[in-house]
C-alpha cells in the first residue's frame, strides 16, 4: 500500500470517528465518550498529516508547525479546563473565531500562492469564499466573546438604516469576489478583507446578549463552510468532510435553538430581541395583585411534606453556582421518600445544554433529567415546582398573550403543579425583558436571594425537621 493510500484510509478512520463522536453528542449520557472519539480521531488525522507528501516532497516548516501546536495548547488547555461554566458560551466563541480565523488565513495563503504560480489570473470561488466566511466568522466571534464576557454592552446595538447597512456591505463583497475572479487584482483581495471584517461586527452588533449564543452555533456553521472552502483549496478530503459536519451541525443547532425558542433565526438575528424591557419590576401591582414571599425555611416545610418535586432550573442556577446545593436538597429529599426530578428545558440557561452540563457537574444522576414534554406530562400530579433561577422558560404568556414577544415558545408547565416555588433574587425579569404573571399567581412562593445562598438554607432547614 503506497504511502499516500495509507494516510488516505487513515483520514477515512478519522472522518468516522467524527460521525461517531456526534452520535455521542446525542445524549448527556455519552456526550464526555463522543468528544474523546473526536479527538483521538483529530489526534490521528494531525500526526499522519506530518508523513504527508506535498508535491513530491516531505511537509515543509516541521518546526515552526510544532511551535503553532505547542503555544496554541499552551494557552488553549488551562483556559478549556479552569473556565467557568458560565463563562462556557464566550470561551465557544473565542474558540470559534480562530478557527474562522484560521481558515480565512489558509485561503489568504493559498491566493498569494495561486498568484504566484499562476500569474495569470487563476483564482477559484473557493479560496475568496474561505477570506469572506472566514473572516465574518473570525470578527463576528469577537464581538459576541466582548458581548458575553461584559467588555461592551450585552444588549442590541443598534442604529438607523443599520440592516440596508449592513446589505450593501454584504452586497459589496459579493461584487468584489466576482471582480476578483474575472480578474485576480491583489489589492481587491485587502478590499474584500476588510469588507467582511466590517460585515461581521456589523452583522452581530444588534444580536442581544442571551441571542449570542444562537448566533455562535451560526457563526460556528460558517467557520465549518471556511474549513471545507480551505480543504477544496488544499485538495484534503479530512478538511471537506469535517468543515462539512460542522457546518451541517452547526445550521441544525441553530434551527433547533430558534424552534426551541418559538422564534425564527430572521427574528434572532434581525430584531434586536430583549431591547425592550416591558416588565414593571413591582411586588404589588396597580390590578390589586401583589406576590407573596416567604422564607427559606417556609420552602423547607412545604417541600417536606411533598410527596413528588419538580425542581425547574434556570440561568440563575448557574449564575449563582448552585447546582451542588441543588443536588444536595434533592438527596435529602429522596432520603425522606420524596420523589424529585428535575424539568429540562431546551433553551434554559444561555448556551444549549447548559443545564445538562451544569447538573452534570454536580454529578445528578441522568435518569432524574426529564425533557421538556415528558416533564410536563408528569407537572399536573406535583406537589411543589421549585423554579431554581428560571424565568422565561415557565413564563405562561408564552402560551397565552398573542402580543407577547415569546408568544409560541414551549414552556415547562410550573403552572400545573399545586405548588410554586420561585428562587431569585428580586423582581428583574429574565431575558426577554417581560413580566412573567406566574409570580403574582396565589400558587405561588416566592424567596427573594441568591439561590446558592437560598437552597443552602433551605437544605439546613430541611435536616433539622
Ligand atoms: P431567564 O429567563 O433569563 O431568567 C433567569 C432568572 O434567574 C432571572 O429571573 C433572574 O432574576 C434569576 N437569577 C439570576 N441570577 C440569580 C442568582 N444568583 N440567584 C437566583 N436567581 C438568579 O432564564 P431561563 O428561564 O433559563 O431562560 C433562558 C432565556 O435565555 C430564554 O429567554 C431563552 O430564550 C434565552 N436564550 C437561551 C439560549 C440557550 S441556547 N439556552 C440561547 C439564546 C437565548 P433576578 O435577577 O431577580 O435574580
Amino acid at each position: 500500500m503506497s504511502r499516500e493510500t495509507l494516510i488516505d484510509l487513515i483520514y477515512l478512520i478519522s472522518a468516522t470517528t467524527f460521525l461517531v463522536a456526534l452520535k455521542g453528542l446525542g445524549s448527556p449520557k455519552h456526550a464526555r465518550r463522543g468528544n474523546m472519539v473526536a479527538a483521538s480521531g483529530m489526534l490521528l488525522a494531525v500526526v499522519a498529516t506530518f508523513f504527508k507528501y506535498v508535491d513530491g516532497h516531505p511537509l515543509h516548516h516541521v518546526l515552526l508547525i510544532l511551535l503553532g501546536i505547542f503555544i496554541g495548547a499552551i494557552v488553549a488547555v488551562p483556559v478549556a479546563r479552569f473556565v467557568k461554566m458560565t463563562a462556557m458560551p464566550q470561551l465557544v466563541a473565542i474558540f470559534n473565531g480562530v478557527g474562522g480565523g484560521a481558515a480565512a488565513l489558509v485561503s489568504i495563503t493559498e491566493f498569494v500562492h495561486i498568484k504566484s504560480t499562476h500569474p495569470a489570473t487563476y483564482v477559484t470561488l473557493e479560496v475568496l469564499l474561505g477570506v469572506l466566511i472566514g473572516t465574518v466568522s473570525f470578527s463576528g466571534s469577537a464581538i459576541a466573546f466582548a458581548k458575553l464576557q461584559e467588555l461592551m454592552t450585552g444588549r442590541p446595538v443598534t442604529y438607523p438604516g443599520q440592516q440596508i447597512i449592513n446589505g450593501v456591505v454584504g452586497a459589496a463583497a459579493l461584487v468584489l469576489i466576482v471582480t476578483i475572479l474575472v480578474n485576480g487584482s491583489t489589492p481587491l483581495l485587502w478590499i474584500l478583507l476588510a469588507l467582511a471584517f466590517v460585515l461581521g461586527i456589523a452583522f452581530v452588533l444588534p444580536i442581544g446578549g442571551a441571542d449570542v449564543p444562537v448566533l455562535i452555533s451560526l457563526l460556528n456553521a460558517f467557520t465549518g463552510l471556511a474549513v471545507a472552502a480551505s480543504g477544496f483549496t488544499l485538495g484534503s478530503n479530512l478538511l471537506i468532510v469535517a468543515g462539512t459536519l460542522v457546518g451541517a451541525s452547526g445550521i441544525l443547532l441553530t434551527r433547533l435553538m430558534s424552534a426551541a425558542m418559538g422564534r425564527s433565526l430572521s427574528n434572532v438575528l434581525f430584531s434586536a430581541f430583549g431591547s425592550n424591557i416591558t416588565a414593571s419590576g413591582a411586588t404589588d401591582r396597580e390590578d390589586g395583585r401583589s406576590v407573596r414571599s416567604g422564607t427559606p425555611e417556609d420552602i423547607a416545610v412545604l417541600l417536606s411534606y411533598a410527596s413528588r418535586v419538580v425542581i425547574i432550573p434556570g440561568y440563575g442556577l448557574a449564575v449563582a453556582q448552585g447546582q451542588h446545593v441543588l443536588r444536595e436538597l434533592a438527596e435529602e429529599l429522596e432520603a425522606k421518600g420524596i420523589e424529585v426530578f428535575y424539568a429540562i428545558h431546551p433553551v434554559a440557561g444561555r448556551m444549549p445544554g447548559h443545564m445538562n452540563v451544569l447538573l452534570a457537574e454536580a454529578n445528578v444522576p441522568y435518569e432524574q433529567l426529564k425533557e421538556m414534554d415528558e416533564a410536563n406530562s408528569e407537572l399536573q400530579t406535583a406537589d411543589v415546582a421549585l423554579v431554581v433561577g428560571a424565568n422565561d422558560t415557565v413564563n405562561p404568556a408564552a402560551l397565552e398573550d398573542k402580543t407577547s414577544p415569546i408568544y409560541g415558545m414551549p414552556i415547562i408547565r410550573a403552572d400545573l403543579a399545586e405548588n410554586i416555588i420561585f428562587l431569585k433574587r428580586s423582581m428583574r425579569p429574565g431575558f426577554a425583558g417581560i413580566e412573567n404573571e406566574l409570580l403574582y399567581n396565589p400558587k405561588t412562593l416566592l424567596v427573594f436571594g441568591d439561590a446558592k445562598d437560598t437552597l443552602t438554607k433551605v437544605v439546613a432547614s430541611v435536616k433539622a425537621l
